[in-house]
């Protein structure tokens, strides 16, 4: 994979590329990976993003997976995708890596869902115990019935996840190094609230064609005040497939007097 953003290094390490900055204690850094097609639909006439990616793509997903402590996921990508969220089993080498980061061996994975609608003896809960992060409203048969395969975390007091509890309860659980995959509608949940730290976007040489299709990022309305400035922190290439990496440009210096 070529390194286009900053010149002059040819081959990326990855590892290098997508390590997560120094998270102070108490704080987290939050990056979403998603893709879009060329003509920016985050979902294919399949109903899937499956088609978007190829092993480039797959690659940096791995990548990222290995150096985040959760990875968590909306309910609604999960049902479409199911076998994507089988527990993580990363090798001795990297399981050898994280350790000495003080991470777990594996990242966990969090599923947030309101409804609970999940099927829970599917592939996310065959061979791993993941997360499952639901709102103080759900239904209480449902979280008991969930707390048999899953561990229960709960996100505010309605019947959505506050994206700011859910921050706070992963970071609380010891897992600051956070990595969103989306779907679109908790990116959006997430993006709405301002807590996204860096988004990994990554174009796909492809057209989805016209028609409905959702965007990276759907549900409650974006950003107070006008577009979020990013700031490049690099851009890849391999197979056709562009890698950007944005973070949220430093905050302003405390004025002195
Ligand atoms: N292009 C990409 O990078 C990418 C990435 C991921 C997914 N996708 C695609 O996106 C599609 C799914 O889209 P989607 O918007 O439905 O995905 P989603 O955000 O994964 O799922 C939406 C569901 O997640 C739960 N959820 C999200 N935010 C919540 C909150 N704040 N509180 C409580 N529950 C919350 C709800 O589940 P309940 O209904 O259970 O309450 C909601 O119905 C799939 O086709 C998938 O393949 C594309």
């Amino acid at each position: 994979m070529r390194i286009l953003i900053p010149a002059g290094q040819a081959e990326a390490d990855l590892t290098r590329e997508y390590s997560y900055p120094e998270v102070p204690p108490g704080q987290r850094w939050l990056r979403a990976n998603v893709i879009t097609s060329v003509d920016g639909a985050a979902v294919d006439a399949a109903g899937s993003s499956r088609d978007l990616s190829g092993p480039a793509d797959r690659t940096v997903l791995g990548v990222l997976r290995r150096l985040a402590d959760v990875i968590v996921v909306g309910a609604g990508t999960v049902r479409a995708e199911p076998t994507a969220y089988r527990g993580i089993r990363p090798g001795a080498d990297v399981q050898q890596r994280r350790a000495s980061a003080g991470q777990a061996p594996a990242p966990k994975i969090a599923i947030v869902t309101g409804s609970l609608d999940l099927d829970l003896t599917g592939p996310p809960f065959q061979d791993t115990r993941p997360m499952i992060i639901t709102a103080g409203g759900a239904r209480l048969d449902r979280i008991a019935r969930a707390r048999e395969v899953a561990d229960v975390l709960i996100g505010g007091d309605g019947t959505e996840v506050d994206p700011a509890a859910l921050v706070t309860e992963l970071v609380r659980a010891g897992l600051p190094r956070i990595l969103c995959e989306g779907g679109p509608r908790l990116l959006g949940t997430i993006t709405a609230a301002d807590l996204l730290d860096e988004l990994c976007l990554t174009v796909s040489p492809r057209l989805a064609g016209a028609g409905e299709r959702a965007r990276i990022l759907a549900g409650p309305a974006g950003l107070p005040g006008p577009p979020r400035q990013l700031r490049l922190a690099h851009l890849l290439e391999e197979d056709g497939f562009l890698f950007a990496r944005y973070t949220r440009p430093p905050s302003p210096a405390a004025p002195t007097t």
